[in-house]
């Protein structure tokens, strides 16, 4: 029987190309500053996203929180959604590592953005008050279902929160697959952000790895803080080495954003499924299943039986993410097994 893995764009393997590059790369000691093949990559990154320097960690949750450690001081409070991945998914690290309060809010990304930020940002002069020092932004918005947030809409954020004297950072972890979705360039995104983090191992393919960007002086601070961390690695230049091939194959996520939504019409064809297909923008798909009389559980169950990988996303709502290791034929597959469910 076939197997369609539609967990998460994580489970994509390393291509052959990235495999011989891996085994070609040029590499010396990164915690030395000496590693050819890491530099070349950190250069690479902070050009495609338009930043003066960037930073290669080990993953998205530490890209997301040296980011943090790097843009707040003990005690202050940052504003995030409550469905964002750093207060979601990050194992509460903003008060572990950082010492810093999350303010989660509901709809940060939707159209009342504005409001809800300049309502959620404390009064400085009220001395019950933690201090408002950071915002954080994450496009594509992974529980949001893949949605999209326009540069423009990047933009009037960035200028209120400048306003209030915030920091800006982005949970970039797909902004390729943001770019790609509207046809903008990613430096058109990450010009509204003081630091943006992007993921090398999701849709890209790359193992490990994501990139840290922002202004020199901070990811000269960055680099601190992930050596705090246990992030200083020595011979990287083999991981970097995949995530410049990675780095190279940016378009081809327009592929998995048609294969999500072939999928999403499947799906909402079920009786019983919704989904709301304006949200299906990029590589994910939520559906809701309760109207098939089944829990996530169950319908993951059911799909599971016939080879086709998915999660729950909540007792009634299950997740499914194209990536580059699903074809058409995959696709296809999914979409047979998903029209005999019952
Ligand atoms: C939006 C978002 N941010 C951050 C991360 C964290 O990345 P990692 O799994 O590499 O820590 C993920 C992972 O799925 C994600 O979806």
């Amino acid at each position: 029987m076939r197997t369609v893995d539609l967990r998460s764009d994580t489970v994509t393997k390393p291509t052959l190309e990235m495999r011989e590059a891996m085994a070609r790369a040029e590499v010396g000691d990164d915690v030395l500053g000496e590693d050819p093949t890491v530099k070349r990559l950190e250069a690479t990154a902070a050009a495609m996203i338009g930043k003066e320097a960037a930073l290669f960690v080990a993953s998205g949750t530490m890209g997301n929180q040296v980011a943090v450690l790097a843009n707040t001081a003990r005690g202050n409070e940052v504003i995030v959604d409550d469905q964002a991945h750093i207060f979601y998914y990050e194992v509460g690290a903003p008060a572990v590592l950082s010492a810093v309060q999350l303010r989660p809010v509901a709809g940060l990304h939707g159209p009342d953005a504005l409001t809800l930020i300049k309502a959620a940002i404390r009064d400085k002069d009220n001395i019950h008050y933690p201090e408002t020092t950071l915002l954080c932004l994450e496009n594509t918005h992974n529980r949001g279902g893949g949605t999209v947030m326009t540069p423009e809409q990047m933009r009037d954020i960035y200028r209120l929160a400048k306003q209030y004297g915030l920091s800006v950072h982005v949970d970039g972890a797909r902004i390729f697959n943001a770019a790609v979705a509207l046809g903008r360039q990613p430096v058109e995104f990450a010009r509204w952000c003081d630091s943006i983090m992007f993921c090398l191992s999701k849709g890209l393919g790359a193992p490990v790895g994501s990139m840290l960007a922002g202004s020199r002086e901070f990811v000269d601070r960055a680099r601190k803080y992930r050596k705090v961390l246990g992030g200083g690695m020595r011979q990287a230049g083999i991981l970097a080495a995949a995530g410049l091939v990675a780095l190279g194959s940016v378009d081809r996520l327009a592929e998995d954003h048609i294969h999500a939504k072939m999928l999403a019409r499947s799906l909402a064809g079920v009786p019983g499924v919704q989904v709301d297909l304006d949200k299906v923008q990029t590589n994910i798909i939520v559906a809701d299943v309760s109207g098939m009389g089944m829990t996530s559980d169950e319908f993951v169950s059911v799909l599971e039986e016939r080879g086709v990988l998915a999660i729950t996303f909540g007792p009634t709502l299950v997740r499914l993410v194209t990536h580059r290791d699903v074809s058409r034929e995959d696709v296809e597959y999914a979409i047979e097994v998903i029209n005999n469910i019952n």
